[in-house]
């Protein structure tokens, strides 16, 4: 007799975002500008900060800043997390703004009242049983610290965050066990700004400040690790990375050696180190491709890199991305910062994001592979022009939809011997996007009624994905594996 399929008992589900998409309240409780403050609502938000003269200094007589306002969390965080909690969460991912806890980000003592902020927080994800899982920094360096400091590429910024890390594990870890250090580190790779707070400019005339900018937050990370571990022994870190399986358009040598590379160049190396506690194999040949001389690396740092490895591999997934260097005629497609051959098998988005469930099965077998770690979804959703019906819900089925298929390939992955820890929903509540500034990309099974402009009631209302993730978690996926 066939067994009932169902994911195992302690598997960690819920919903995930991030501090500066949902928190709001910019300028309230002691809290500092962050570079997020800054980045403008609109398609075009990335392009604008990709222009050699983007110095995060837009001015509000010419430009909207959604992240300013957001949703609200700030003020509504109790009754959202009743939300989660009634949707039966059983983690939450959230971060901590930097520019919260150190509004400059050198200040010799935290911001109390930031520091109550996330006490509050925390203590009402353990008052409903939800286990908070936070990133120390999502996006959204305080802005002084790109301003004043020149962002990741400064040593001095390690200090920085390092007493940003021991600020928040010491005060904390007694509510949480499990962290990730830095959202998404190699994104840096295609879209510097908001990771290392350094320029397409700087990045693009020389590759040096953005590789010395990763290994700055290698050290750092490895050094909250050390911290969240020296605090608390049973604390779970993980490093938290893009990862997009990269297919070759066809089977020419020349684009399978092409994706060895990139796939090396962007998958691989940030959660290699990580990982691995020491710069992979290829680090001198790539190094030397990308016209890097030398980056300024201590032997006590590579120390600290090897000594302190991460517990688990925490990463987003979104899209595979296709590749070929032998044909420049193909069709190109954009999506979540990366660039590729539009694959002729997969559908896309609204937003052009290619859908792909059956590249997470196989994410999840690369990593597991490649690092015998258990792994941690941390991001996965879709992103869909959702309308609120007069009887004040959103029949998303679409969102369902790309939800089971995502979720199933996950569960084959388990049974393909992956160990697996948890899966959060991106957005599990609408939240301003982070490519586009835009509400009206929306991820959420919670829907927000606020409008690109952040006008509206900010009322929140459950879409039909709402009851139906509920089930999911409730029957441990027996509703949708069976
Ligand atoms: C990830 C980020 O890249 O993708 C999130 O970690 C982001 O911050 C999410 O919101 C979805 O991207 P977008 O651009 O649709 O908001």
């Amino acid at each position: 007799m066939e067994q009932t399929k169902r994911f195992p008992k302690d598997f960690l589900f819920g919903g995930a975002t991030a501090a500066n998409q949902i928190e709001g309240a910019y300028k309230e409780g002691g809290k500092g500008l962050s570079i997020a403050d800054m980045m403008p609502v609109g398609k075009d938000r990335f392009t604008i900060m990709r222009r050699d003269d983007f110095n995060w200094d837009l001015s509000e007589a010419d430009y909207f800043f959604p992240n300013r306002k957001a949703i609200d969390f700030y003020h509504t965080y109790r009754e959202d997390i009743k939300l989660f909690a009634e949707m039966g969460f059983k983690c939450y991912r959230m971060s901590i703004a930097w520019s919260r806890i150190f509004p400059r980000g050198d200040e010799k003592e935290p911001n109390k009242e930031g520091m109550e902020f996330y006490h509050n927080v925390f203590d009402e994800c353990l008052k409903h049983g939800i286990e908070p899982v936070v990133t120390i920094s999502h996006y959204e360096i305080p802005l002084a610290i790109v301003k004043e400091y020149g962002g990741w590429k400064n040593k001095v910024v390690i200090d920085l965050f390092c007493k940003f890390a021991d600020v928040v594990l010491t005060n904390f870890s007694d509510k949480v066990k499990y962290w990730m250090t830095f959202n998404e580190i190699n994104s840096a790779y295609h879209f510097p700004p908001i990771g290392q707070g350094i320029s397409f400019l700087e990045a693009k005339e020389d590759m040096t400040v953005l590789m010395q900018s990763f290994h700055n937050q290698f050290v750092a990370s490895s050094y909250a690790v050390k911290r969240a571990h020296e605090i608390r022994k049973d604390s779970q870190v993980g490093c938290m990375v893009l990862y997009a399986p990269m297919y070759s358009y066809d089977s020419h040598p020349e684009n399978q050696l092409a994706i060895l590379k990139l796939n090396q160049e962007f998958n691989q190396f940030c959660a290699d180190v990580q990982v691995t506690g020491k710069y992979p194999y290829y680090t001198k040949a790539m190094f030397k491709q990308m016209g890097i001389d030398k980056l300024d690396i201590t032997d006590e740092e590579l120390n600290v890199l090897k000594e302190n490895t991460v517990d688990y591999v925490g990463f987003s997934y979104y899209m595979s991305t296709t590749k070929s260097v032998t044909n420049k005629e193909l069709e190109l497609i954009t999506g979540n910062i990366l660039a590729g051959a539009k694959n002729p098998f997969l559908e896309v988005s609204e937003w052009g994001w290619e859908i792909d469930p059956i590249g997470l099965r196989i994410a999840c077998n690369q990593l597991y592979d490649r690092y015998e770690k258990p792994l941690f979804i941390a991001e996965n959703g879709l992103g869909a022009a959702d309308i609120l019906t007069e009887d004040l819900s959103v029949e998303d089925d679409y969102r369902i939809d790309y939800l089971k298929k995502h979720l199933c390939a996950i569960y084959e992955a388990i049974e393909d011997g992956v160990k697996i820890m948890g899966y959060t929903a991106w957005g599990c509540i609408d939240l301003v996007s982070a490519s586009t500034g835009e509400m009206s990309k929306r991820y959420g099974m919670i829907y927000v009624d606020l409008n690109d402009q952040l006008e509206g009631t900010g009322k929140r209302y459950k879409k039909k994905s709402f009851n139906w993730y509920s089930q999911v978690i409730k029957t441990a996926g027996e509703n949708i594996l069976n």
